[in-house]
């Protein structure tokens, strides 16, 4: 008050423009808020159970979620940044493929379950209708990374009857079947194939299923080899754009062509590396990627999956997932209508699901694939092959008493494996 009294009139007309200044922007904030309460955002992927298993042992009892400081993401910051539905990654480290990475997984989709049940804020659905019909946070389950399946159709039948609706097909390493797209941070099948034919098996299982494709990690050439034979529409779950930064992360031109073919989705990713090739990123440099995509291929094909706890390094004004809105209103700022934001936040993503499910519900004369990978191509000391414990079974004529001790040791060696 007293350095307004006796300041000058410059030094006034400078208060009073601040003043504008800060009360136009926040109502460009609400007009961005306004919009997301009609459109609340379907997040791809968000790696809070990560966090949860990492400094807290996935003991849900240790913290509390509405609040919770340690994270970017907690309940009160979803309510703030709109968050409507958020798939929440299942996901499991590359060292424990061939190891453990099936029962870590399900360990994973235990602790969103009980995550879910435990807040009344939280509702778990496995449909686009259930995204449409809750009026809460709605949880979604995807699994990152194909080691979680271990070369197994059955494995993915059983993680689809759990829950899980997507499954991104590689991590940072090679599966048995598909290339990643983070060439030498593991060892694992060392190869340059793509997709292999019981990778393509793998792809028809889940358009059967109704388990959506994600393409994020992937090589670009098992994404392109995914897009030749896909009959669903498919997503990039969190990845930006290569022509703006070219980070192998990222969807090149070409991928997004085909994706606007395939009628899928490339939900842009907000970490700080993969948006500005840099270590420091603003609110802008994000909507470039937006602004990119939607003239390379068109607004109806973006979404967002911010990443949040799963990266290090998120742009100035981003922070964490109470900051949507800014993004929202930088976009409105330059030039976005409300009908192609409102596809951004939510209804692109639901016309992509339930495209899914109907090539699910259009598919019932298939049967369950009861393919099986090549003994060779899925090498592992854990893997239990029955087909020589066939062999030597028939070799002998075993009295009642061998066979049922075979197949207490088939039961012993199967636990000690998978579990
Ligand atoms: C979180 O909320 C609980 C219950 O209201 C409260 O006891 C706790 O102090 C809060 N924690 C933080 C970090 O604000
Ligand atoms: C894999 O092969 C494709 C073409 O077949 C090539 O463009 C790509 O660079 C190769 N990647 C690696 C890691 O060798
Ligand atoms: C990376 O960030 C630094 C610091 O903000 C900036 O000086 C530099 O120009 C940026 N580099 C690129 C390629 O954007
Ligand atoms: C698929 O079929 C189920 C079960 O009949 C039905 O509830 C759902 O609405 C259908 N979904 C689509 C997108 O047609
Ligand atoms: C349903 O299946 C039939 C026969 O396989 C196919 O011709 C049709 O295009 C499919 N429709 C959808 C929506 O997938
Ligand atoms: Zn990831």
């Amino acid at each position: 008050m007293l350095w307004i009294k006796e300041s000058s009139l410059t030094q006034r007309f400078v208060l009073w423009m601040l003043l504008l200044a800060v009360v136009s922007s926040s109502n460009d904030i609400q007009k961005a808020v306004k919009l997301m309460e009609q459109a609340p955002l379907i997040d791809g992927h968000n790696d809070l159970p990560l966090q949860l298993r990492i400094s807290y042992q996935t003991r849900l009892s240790k913290v509390n979620l509405r609040n919770l400081t340690t994270t970017k993401t907690n309940i009160e910051k979803l309510k703030e940044g709109h968050v409507g539905a958020q798939f929440w990654s299942a996901y499991i480290m590359c060292s424990a493929q061939n190891k453990d990475a099936v029962r870590l997984t399900l360990e994973q989709i235990d602790l969103i379950k009980r995550m879910c049940e435990a807040y009344e804020e939280f509702q778990l659905v496995t449909s686009s209708e259930g995204i449409a019909q809750t009026n809460k946070i709605a949880c979604l389950i995807g699994i990152e990374g194909g080691h979680s399946i271990d070369s197994s159709l059955g494995a993915l039948r059983m993680f689809y009857d759990l829950g899980v609706r997507y499954m991104t097909l590689t991590h940072t390493c090679n599966t048995p079947w598909a290339d990643t797209s983070s060439v030498g941070v593991h060892d694992f099948y060392p190869r340059n194939v793509s997709l292999t034919d019981f990778g393509k098996e793998v792809v028809k299982e889940m358009n059967r299923l109704g388990m959506i494709i994600d393409l994020s990690h992937t090589s670009a050439s098992t994404a392109r080899a995914v897009l030749e034979i896909s009959e669903a529409p498919v997503i990039f779950s969190h990845s930006s754009a290569f022509g703006v930064c070219p980070h192998h992360r990222n969807v090149p031109d070409d991928i997004l062509h085909s994706i606007k073919k395939n009628k899928g989705l490339v939900m842009i990713n907000f970490h700080t590396e993969f948006v500005a090739c840099n270590k420091t990123a603003t609110v802008a440099s994000v909507a470039d990627h937006f602004d990119y995509i939607k003239k390379i291929a068109g607004a109806e094909l973006i979404g967002i999956g911010g990443d949040y706890d799963g990266a290090n390094g998120f742009p100035e004004g981003l922070e964490d997932v109470s900051k949507y809105p800014v993004l929202i209103q930088e976009l409105l700022n330059r030039g976005w209508n409300e009908e192609e934001l409102k596809g951004v936040l939510r209804t692109n993503f639901l016309r992509v699901f339930k495209n899914i499910e109907k090539v699910r519900n259009n598919s019932t004369s298939l049967k369950p694939s009861e393919v099986e990978i090549a003994t060779e191509e899925a090498d592992n000391p854990c893997r239990l092959n029955l087909k020589n414990f066939a062999k030597s079974a028939r070799n002998k004529t075993p009295s009642l008493h061998t066979s049922s001790l075979s197949f207490n040791l088939i039961v012993f060696i199967v636990l000690v494996c998978i579990w």
